[in-house]
C-alpha cells in the first residue's frame, strides 16, 4: 500500500465540492399540487455528490476526506456525526459563521425510484483556492473534484499539477472532476483532470443524446491520456480510454427501483476506488454500474458494503 511520508498512513482520496442535507420524503405514489398527503417515511440524510461520494468511497474501503463548506449550527453537527460514522475525514475550510447549510427536499418514489430533489444554496462560500492551499498534498493519491466554482478549482488543479511536477509517476496525485451541472463556467475544467464525469445533462445540453456521441463529440476538449467517463442511467455507462478507446458497461438494475438517489455520485465513488487501485478502465466501469445499480434497490447507501460479496 501506498504510504504517506514516512509515516504509516495511507495516502486518502479527497473529494472537494458540496455537502447539504437531505430531507428525503418516500412516498408510493407522487402526490398532487395542492393536496395533503402522507408519506411512507421521512429520513435526514447528509447529501451533496462529493459528499456522497466519500460515503460510497469509505464503504469500498477506500481511506478518504470530504473538502467543503460547513455552516455552524446543529445541522452541521448532524453532518459532522455522519461523516464520523462513515469514517469520512473532513477537511473543511475556514468557518463560515454567517451562513445557511445547503438544503435538499427530497421525494423519493419508492414505486418507480424517481427522486424529486427542490435544493436550496442561499449563501454559503465554495472551497477556495486559498482553503485549498493550506492542504498538505503529499496525505493524498487522488483528488476529485465536483464542478462548482470553477475558476477557483482551477488554481487548485494547477497546484496539483504544480506538486506532481516535482513527483516522480509513482508518487503523484491522481485527479479527477464531475461535469455535472450544464453550465457554461464548468466547461473549462475539461482539459484540467485526469478522469473526467460527464453527465448525460451536460451531454444532452451540448447537443448530444447517447453516451457515445458525447463521448466522440467531447473528448477534444480533454488533455492528451485523459480519460472520458459518461453515466447514464438505466443505459449503463460509456467511457474512452486514454488512447481513444471506447468501453461500455450495462446498467445492472436491482430487483425492485426503490431509490436512485446519488446513483451518479455512488457511481463516480466505485469508479474511483477501483481506478485508485490500479484496476483496469473496464472493470472501473463494470465495477461502478453494479454498485450504483445495487444502490437503487435499497434507501440511502449503508447497505453497499452488504453487497459487496456479490459484485
Ligand atoms: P444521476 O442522475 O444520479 O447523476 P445517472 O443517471 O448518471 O445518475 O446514473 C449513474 C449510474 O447509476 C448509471 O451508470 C447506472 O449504472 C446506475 N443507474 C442509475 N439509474 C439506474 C436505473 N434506473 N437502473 C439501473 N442502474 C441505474
Ligand atoms: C444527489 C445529491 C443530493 C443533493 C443534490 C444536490 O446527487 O448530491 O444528495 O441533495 O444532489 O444537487
Amino acid at each position: 500500500m501506498e504510504q504517506q511520508g514516512e509515516q504509516t498512513k495511507p495516502k486518502k482520496i479527497l473529494c472537494i465540492g458540496l455537502v447539504c442535507l437531505d430531507i428525503i420524503s418516500v412516498v408510493d405514489a407522487f402526490p398532487e399540487e395542492d393536496s395533503d398527503s402522507r408519506c411512507v417515511s421521512q429520513r435526514w440524510q447528509r447529501g451533496g455528490n462529493a459528499s456522497n461520494s466519500c460515503t460510497v468511497l469509505s464503504l469500498l474501503g477506500s481511506p478518504c476526506a470530504f473538502m467543503g463548506s460547513l455552516c455552524a449550527g446543529p445541522v452541521a453537527s448532524f453532518i459532522l456525526e455522519d461523516f464520523a460514522r462513515f469514517q469520512v475525514h473532513v477537511c473543511s475550510p475556514r468557518e463560515r459563521a454567517v451562513c445557511v447549510t445547503p438544503t435538499s427536499l427530497v421525494i423519493s418514489n419508492a414505486a418507480t425510484g424517481s427522486r424529486t430533489i427542490l435544493h436550496m444554496n442561499s449563501n454559503i462560500p465554495d472551497v477556495t483556492f486559498e482553503d485549498f492551499n493550506a492542504l498538505d498534498l503529499s496525505a493524498f493519491k487522488w483528488i476529485h473534484w465536483e464542478g462548482r466554482n470553477a475558476d477557483e478549482q482551477l488554481k487548485m488543479m494547477a497546484a496539483v499539477t504544480r506538486h506532481n511536477a516535482a513527483l516522480p509517476r509513482q508518487r503523484r496525485i491522481a485527479t479527477s472532476v464531475e461535469i455535472e451541472k450544464p453550465r457554461e463556467k464548468l466547461y473549462q475544467l475539461f482539459p484540467h483532470a485526469d478522469v473526467v464525469f460527464v453527465s448525460k445533462d451536460v451531454s444532452r445540453q451540448l447537443g448530444f443524446d447517447t453516451p457515445q456521441s458525447a463521448l466522440r463529440g467531447l473528448r477534444g476538449r480533454l488533455r492528451a491520456g485523459a480519460v472520458l467517463i459518461c453515466a447514464w442511467a438505466e443505459k449503463g455507462a460509456d467511457a474512452l480510454d486514454a488512447d481513444g478507446t471506447p468501453l461500455h458497461s450495462d446498467a445492472f438494475p436491482p430487483q425492485q427501483l426503490l431509490d436512485t438517489l446519488g446513483a451518479g455520485d455512488t457511481f463516480n465513488g466505485a469508479v474511483i476506488h477501483k481506478l485508485a487501485n490500479g484496476c483496469r478502465l473496464q472493470d472501473a466501469l463494470t465495477f461502478g454500474c453494479k454498485v450504483a445499480g445495487a444502490k437503487c434497490g435499497f434507501h440511502g447507501y449503508d447497505a453497499i458494503a452488504d453487497k459487496l460479496t456479490q459484485m
